[in-house]
């Protein structure tokens, strides 16, 4: 199964530079179908600006994104939305001034017309918003409430619903259980689980290794812009990865090491 048929998601020497600074720097990177595959680094590293290049919001410097075999280029978000490619971005990006099921039915609102005039089914999409909400076991009091009166959990839970509401081929998360406490981390690591478990990729951004190790099949470390360490979870442990984080005990076999098979 793991031929090169079941890579839904590539990268090619993906370079991102903002003026002198080199941000990704060649980046070679596979997302198996179906796989969980965490990208792990210190600040700065690069990673979220990896991740805008494959969600839209960055265009690449240099190199090469390919979906499904194919080369791609993302001139906006909703480029890489149209092929199935969500993304949940670290600031959230929700609107502030605009309810939870709003949120989540931005760009796609149920709308009806009468006598030509468009109307917007206010109530049909805040209970459609609640049960979506219930079923991935996201707990928000009311999808009627505006996103500012919300606790950072609650944000967190509203932009993952957001993504996860227009069933994607790939969710890409930047840190989904920061700002969320031990119970609703859970809920976050639960449904990347059963997400993977029903064919949706999913790169998986978190600096809480625990959480990384729980649900990553792959992980990939970033160091100053390049990836220095990719292997199976199973294959490596906490100290292994922060070590290659940090560049300490660098060994000539850790340098530079890819460890894909
Ligand atoms: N829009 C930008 N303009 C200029 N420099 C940027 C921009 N975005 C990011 N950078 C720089 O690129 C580098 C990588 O930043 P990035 O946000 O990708 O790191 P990160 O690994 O996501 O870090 P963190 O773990 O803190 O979120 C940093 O040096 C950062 O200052
Ligand atoms: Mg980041």
């Amino acid at each position: 199964m793991d031929g090169e048929e079941d890579i839904i998601l590539q990268t090619k020497d993906l370079t991102k530079r903002f003026g002198g600074l080199i941000a990704v720097s060649e980046v070679d990177f596979e997302l198996q179908r179906g796989k969980v595959k965490a990208i792990v680094g210190d600040n700065g590293a690069g990673k979220s600006t990896f991740i805008k290049m494959l969600s839209g919001a960055l265009q690449p410097t240099g190199g090469e994104i390919l979906f499904k075999g194919e080369s791609v280029n993302f001139d906006s978000p909703r480029d890489a939305k149209s092929l199935g490619i969500e993304t949940v971005y670290q600031d959230l990006a929700l609107i502030e001034r605009m309810s939870v099921a709003d949120n989540i039915f931005l760009g796609r609102e149920s709308v009806f017309s009468i006598a030509g005039i468009k109307f917007v089914r206010k109530a049909k999409m805040q209970k459609d918003a609640e049960a979506h909400l219930k079923d991935i076991g996201i707990n928000v009091e009311s999808a009627g409430e505006e996103i500012m009166n919300l606790s950072g959990g609650q944000r967190q839970s509203a932009a993952v619903a957001r993504a996860v509401f227009t069933d994607p081929e790939v969710i890409i998360m930047d840190e989904p259980t920061a700002a969320l406490g031990v119970k609703e981390a859970r809920k976050v690591l639960d449904l990347i689980g059963s997400l993977s478990r029903s064919g949706i990729s999913i790169i998986l951004i978190s600096h809480t290794l625990p959480y990384v190790f729980e649900v990553a099949d792959r992980i990939v470390t970033f160091r100053s812009g390049k990836k220095v360490y990719e292997t199976s979870t199973d294959e490596t442990d906490e100290s292994t990865v922060v070590e290659h984080m940090l560049g300490a005990g660098k060994t000539p076999s850790s340098l530079g090491l890819n460890q894909e098979e």
